[in-house]
């Protein structure tokens, strides 16, 4: 069963959602599923870089969408996955998806709600709802123990309203 956590996390602006997403890296383990969702523009990419910039990644982190996975290396390894583009759910195999996520490092999936079917069953899922202006309200959507787990430490770094249904 899921805990939804609605509007859990506010973010006024594009510095919010990474300083968001860098509070997120440190609490992030080897093996641990994150998936983003929301309107093209919501910030998928933005909390990404945060997240990357919180594990120590160096390098430039760049929207996977024509790439569909982006690897990057820093505290863990991060991999980093747009699957907007992606048709049918059996070409998750042939970017070896499911060896990827089990593969020792963090992962977080733009798009990851058009396969419902290919997330496992314990993960964060962060809805972004696009509020007026540049706010943004992330819903957390925690599936399985660790998702959870994730979801209340997260909200708790940022400081932020929690608002449990
Ligand atoms: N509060 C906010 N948080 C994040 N981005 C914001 C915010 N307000 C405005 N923006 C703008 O919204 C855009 C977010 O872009 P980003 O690439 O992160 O979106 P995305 O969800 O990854 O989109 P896509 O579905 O195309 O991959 C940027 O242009 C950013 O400047
Ligand atoms: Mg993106």
């Amino acid at each position: 069963m899921a805990t939804t956590l609605a509007d859990a996390i506010v973010s006024r602006s594009e510095a919010d959602t990474f300083a968001a997403g860098r509070a997120l890296a440190p609490l992030l383990r080897p093996g641990d599923v994150v998936a983003l969702s929301g309107d093209l523009g919501a910030g998928k990419t933005c909390l990404t870089k945060g997240v990357a910039a919180g594990l120590g990644i160096q390098e430039q982190v760049t929207s996977p969408t024509f790439n569909i996975l982006l690897e990057h290396h820093g505290r863990l390894d991060l991999y980093h996955f747009d699957l907007y583009r992606l048709q049918r759910a059996d070409q998750l195999e042939d970017i070896d998806f499911f060896g990827t996520l089990e593969a020792g490092g963090v992962s977080i999936i733009e798009w990851g709600e058009r396969f419902p079917g290919a997330m496992p069953d314990d993960h964060l899922a962060v809805e972004i709802g696009i509020a007026e202006d540049e706010c943004r309200h992330f819903t957390l959507v925690a599936r399985g123990p660790r998702g959870r787990q994730l979801a209340s430490a997260w909200v708790a770094a940022v400081g932020a309203r929690t608002d449990a249904r």
